[in-house]
């Protein structure tokens, strides 16, 4: 029952209407009878620095940040843990926590990395990113680390990639920039998909998503994920026999990393599994 002792953790974005994050942590905190409820407040830019102080004024153990807040985050907090300084983006900003008012995590690169890592071992060396924004940074950190081999990255802005090139740790000599639409000239593994195509309103090029697939990748990566049923991206990857993960495992794994700093306890994996897949009320 929610007291006076209730503590509060949030998510601010815009929009948040469809976010399954509350049902995943609310219940965590039911399942280890932790006297917390998490609530999705729709925040514009203009008013997220003070929503956030708010927060933080307010007591609360910390807020997810997500589109299209996460580099407005990383200029507002004092102080960074190791990823979000190397990706400039902030996804879970923690209270009066490491000596600092309001301290920036990225938990997007350590749900990637487990989210990488449920995926089958690669065939071959070579990856084929596609996007080159926030999550795209998040998912070339991760991908730096758990693959060999070149990095493509496929994206309408090349000055985007040559940022994401130049910026992050552990990519020297690895990334390769494509235009978008075109495909690696040599043999590649995994595709990991970090731009919204996908999501309802955002549709695919069929014969772009088709060159993609026919090229043989041996497993895939979606970051976008719908509230209900697959994206485009991994039902042709199903239909073709490509192991493909869901955005909703990178949401997952996201969530136990953003569970473990708010609270200081072992996040319940499969309770926080079962409320994204079951869909329980929060
Ligand atoms: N599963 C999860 O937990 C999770 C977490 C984070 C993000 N995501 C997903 O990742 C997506 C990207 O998020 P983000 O934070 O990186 O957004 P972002 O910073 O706005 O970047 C979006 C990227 O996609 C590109 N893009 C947008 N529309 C496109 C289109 N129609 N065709 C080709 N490229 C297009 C953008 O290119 P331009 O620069 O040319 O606009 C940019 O490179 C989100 O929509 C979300 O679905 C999922």
């Amino acid at each position: 029952m929610i007291g006076p002792s209730t503590r509060l953790a949030a998510l601010l974005g815009d929009p948040v209407d469809h976010s399954l994050s509350p049902r995943m942590h609310n219940a965590a905190f039911r399942h280890l009878g932790l006297d917390c409820r998490y609530l999705a407040f729709r925040v514009s830019g203009e008013r997220f620095e003070e929503a956030l102080r708010g927060l933080g004024a307010l007591g609360a153990l910390g807020a997810n940040v997500t589109v299209p807040h996460k580099e407005r985050a990383r200029r507002v907090v004092d102080a960074l843990d190791e990823d979000a300084r190397a990706c400039g983006a902030v996804n879970l900003v923690l209270f009066r926590r490491n000596g600092s008012a309001a301290w920036g995590a990225n938990t997007d690169v350590a749900g990637l990395r487990a989210t990488l890592d449920e995926l089958p071992p690669p065939r071959r060396e070579g990856a084929l990113l596609l996007g080159a924004g926030g999550a795209a940074r998040a998912a070339a950190l991760a991908l730096a680390e758990r693959t060999e081999g070149n990095l493509w990255v496929a994206a309408r802005n090349p000055e985007r990639i040559r940022d994401l090139e130049a910026s992050l740790p552990g990519l020297e000599g690895r990334c390769r920039p494509l235009a978008w639409g075109d495909l690696p000239p040599e043999p590649w593994d995994l595709l990991v998909q970090a731009t919204p195509l996908g999501l309802p309103s955002r549709p695919w090029d069929e014969a772009y998503l088709s060159r993609l697939l026919d090229a043989a990748p041996s497993r895939a990566l979606d970051l976008a994920y719908r509230p209900e049923g697959l994206t485009e991206l991994e039902e042709a990857s199903r239909r073709r026999g490509i192991p493909v993960a869901s955005g909703r495992r990178l949401l997952l794994h996201q969530g136990v990393a953003t569970f473990r700093l708010l609270t200081d306890r072992e996040p319940p994996l499969e309770i926080m599994e079962q409320a994204l897949e079951g869909g329980e009320a929060s």
